[in-house]
């Protein structure tokens, strides 16, 4: 199985929560195969979504393409060899989930005294430390603040700047992407960043950037079209996934 450049793909590496991902035949490129698995509350709560993977490796690739066009560093290399894989770039992982909050809504209302819904005065860059450290199971994912990065030598003071700076920009970017494109509004989104080890240690967005790491308001009906649907056992939690792949490229799944 060869993606578009031919380049072929080749073990299953790791697989994820949501995700696969591949080797290939050149060492400097991955594929991401999405997956329908869903879960959420770390893992607690489990199940499939047909078309889910689809409809967020479309989506994914086409931001990251969208924001590699306004000169942001992202890992995306192309298509991949499935229609729901896409080709990136090896990147180290930095340990941390990078969140970008526009309006109060999820765990940001369990930590502080606010009504769901308020519009924060302005965008809000918070950091969670990704805890894989098997001998210490007892921190999941705490919030991290940035000396507290810089301390445990997770990212330098630079590259937390550049990650600040970068993730107000793509929630500009991605805010517009989604109004104009996808006609729902942005409330916050996950990104993850990495260093890559052929460009001198160059950090660019990696993972993913669909309605799985996003909170997506459709703005003619108020409904939510993520992740949050699953999470909350709401209705139908493949329809936000079935509508805005139907609004991008026009495909039924
Ligand atoms: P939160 O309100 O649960 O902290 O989530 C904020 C945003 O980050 C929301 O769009 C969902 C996304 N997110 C992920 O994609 N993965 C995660 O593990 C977490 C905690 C949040």
């Amino acid at each position: 199985m060869s993606n578009p450049k031919g380049i072929m793909r080749l073990e299953l590496l790791h697989s994820g929560k949501a995700n696969d991902v591949y080797t290939t035949s050149d060492p400097r490129y991955l594929e991401i195969e999405a997956s329908d698995r869903v879960s959420a509350g770390n893992g607690e709560k489990k199940s499939t979504i047909a078309g889910k993977g689809l409809a967020n490796s479309r989506i994914s690739s086409d931001i990251f393409k969208y924001l590699e066009s306004y000169g942001i560093p992202t890992h995306y290399a192309g298509n991949g060899s499935t229609p729901s894989s896409m080709l990136v770039k090896k990147a180290d992982m930095i340990e941390l989930e990078v969140i970008c909050r526009n309006k109060a809504l999820g765990s940001f209302t369990k930590r502080y005294p606010c009504a769901t819904n308020y519009v924060l005065s302005q965008p809000l860059v918070e950091y969670t430390y990704k805890n894989d450290n098997k001998d210490f199971p007892q921190y999941s994912d705490p919030p991290i603040d940035r000396k507290t990065i810089v301390a445990l030598g997770i990212a330098s003071e630079l590259e937390v700047q550049f990650m600040d700076f970068i993730t107000t920009r793509v929630n500009e970017l991605m805010t517009d992407y989604y109004a104009t494109r996808l006609q729902v509004q942005l409330v916050d989104f996950k990104i993850e960043f990495g260093r890559i080890p052929s460009s001198h240690g160059n950090i660019v967005i990696c993972d993913e950037v669909s309605p799985d790491t996003c909170r997506l308001i459709d703005f003619s009906t108020g409904e939510s079209f993520d992740k949050d649907r699953f999470r909350n056992s709401m209705d139908d939690p493949s329809m936000g996934y079935r509508t805005l792949l139907k609004r991008l490229t026009g495909e039924v799944i």
